[in-house]
């Protein structure tokens, strides 16, 4: 793992930034792995700057999000469908079809699952993906207790991450899904390389259980050790337990 310590959020996110910004200039069909949060905005915000103002070309590149809640209508506004296409697809000037995110308003949504890791395979896999953390070192949406060679599939909220995830449905937990879809720690692991992204002390304890602790999946964070192309970009807070 490679950890790289900055004294801001902002420095951490130009840094991890400019790591996506040079994988997608190094090559233009790039499968680029994308993740909800507010953590990855600055990196799509640099990436954003880089189209803009450099000509950075993503008119080959494709996406594929992490996780979806399951039972929220695509056009909810906290459904991941509406933020990766607020964040990413249309600040980037994407195509909507080279954006993927997990189909969790569907009848089926373990079918859906299904389907969307194999839709990930026929694409090629993941050259690069991009996470957060959360509160209690969960990736994607694989909470504590997580299989770690876990595929994309249905799985529960932990109460702490609906909790996490009320700021953004008016602050009232119960509006917050109790289930997901989301990519399995295995399918993550499949990445040809992982950034990650982390600032605030509330992160600090994950940090530090992800890059210091036993891999376990107590921490599902932790499996990134057995990966060996890890860049976590934190700030000083984030790094404050290690
Ligand atoms: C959600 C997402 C995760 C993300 C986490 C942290 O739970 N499913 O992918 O890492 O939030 O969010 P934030 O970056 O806002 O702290």
């Amino acid at each position: 793992m490679d950890v790289v310590i900055s004294p801001t959020p902002v420095s951490a996110a130009s840094q991890a930034g400019a790591k996506v910004a040079e994988a997608i200039a190094n090559n233009p069909r790039l499968v680029l792995g994308v993740a909800t949060g507010s953590s990855p905005l600055g990196i799509y915000e640099y990436v954003r700057r880089e189209i803009e103002e450099n000509g950075l070309d993503v008119s080959g590149i494709t996406c594929f999000a992490l996780d979806e809640y399951v039972g929220l209508p695509e056009d909810h506004p906290e459904s991941y469908h509406r933020v990766v296409a607020a964040t990413v697809t249309e600040p980037w000037g994407l195509k909507p079809e080279q954006v993927h995110v997990p189909a969790g308003n569907t009848g089926n949504p373990r079918q859906a699952a299904l389907d969307y890791d194999q839709a990930i395979k026929d694409a090629g896999g993941v050259d690069l993906q991009i996470v957060g953390i959360g509160g209690n070192g969960h990736i994607g949406f694989n909470e504590p207790g997580s299989s770690l060679g876990s595929r994309t599939r249905v799985k529960t909220l932990h109460p702490r991450t609906r909790e996490d995830n009320a700021r953004f449905f008016d602050g009232d937990m119960n509006a917050v899904p109790i289930h997901c879809v989301t990519q399995g720690i295995g399918t993550i692991l499949d990445a040809g390389s992982v950034v990650m992204i982390a600032s605030g002390e509330a992160k600090a304890d994950a940090i530090a259980k992800m890059v210091e602790g036993a891999v376990s999946s107590n921490c599902p964070a932790s499996a990134l050790q057995l990966h060996p192309h890890v860049f976590v970009y934190i700030d000083d807070a984030a790094a404050a337990d290690l």
